[in-house]
């Protein structure tokens, strides 16, 4: 199926689940490299880190163990405009190598905040993980040091990630057709 209709748009397949698993295994061979002799705790940001979670951790040949949290966004005051809070946190990350793993980083204002938040619970370390990086949509700096693909800006779907809630079932991804 090389175009899918979800809801008004139609969208045209991009990138192949093959392709997906090579670069899920790229990232999973850094992280086994770079976190030896360490016990990562993966912090999967819902809902799109689910099938990019599961694949990856499955890659991982350390120890390593998973927790979730959710980004709950309310509308703050007129100079905060929307604030992120972090929900579901119930173990402490003091002193843990952290590795949040999230699905895409567009204009990177939800993991900037994020990170803000995590620091303050004393992690050992703190990284990201994105399946996508959009680079030119970053409009705050944040480093993701593993990122599967870096994308053009461009609206995708698939593989977690959806469009007004459908679509994230898709085994492959796809561009949004202009
Ligand atoms: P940011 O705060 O702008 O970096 O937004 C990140 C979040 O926006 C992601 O976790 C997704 O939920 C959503 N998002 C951004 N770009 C896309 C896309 O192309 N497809 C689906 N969701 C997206």
């Amino acid at each position: 199926m090389s175009v899918v209709k979800i809801h008004d748009r139609e969208f045209v397949k991009s990138i192949s689940r093959e392709e997906i698993a090579a670069q899920v295994k790229r990232v999973a061979e850094m992280i086994n490299m770079d976190y030896a002799g360490k016990r990562p705790l993966l912090l999967g940001v819902l809902n799109g880190c689910f099938m990019f979670l599961s694949d990856l951790m499955k890659e991982l040949e350390i120890e390593c163990e998973v927790s979730f949290v959710k980004l709950s966004s309310y509308q703050g005051s007129e100079t905060t405009g929307t604030v992120n809070q972090v929900m579901g946190l119930n173990e402490s990350i003091d002193g843990r190598d952290v590795i949040i793993v999230e699905d895409i980083v567009d204009t990177g204002l939800t993991m900037h905040k994020m990170l803000q938040t995590l620091a303050e619970s004393k992690p050992a370390s703190l990284a990201i993980a994105s399946l996508f990086l959009k680079p030119a949509r970053l409009r705050v700096p944040v480093e993701v040091k593993y990122s599967a693909f870096e994308i053009p800006d461009r609206f995708i779907v698939g593989y977690g990630l959806d469009y007004d809630g459908l679509g994230r079932n898709l085994p492959d991804v796809y561009d949004v057709k202009e």
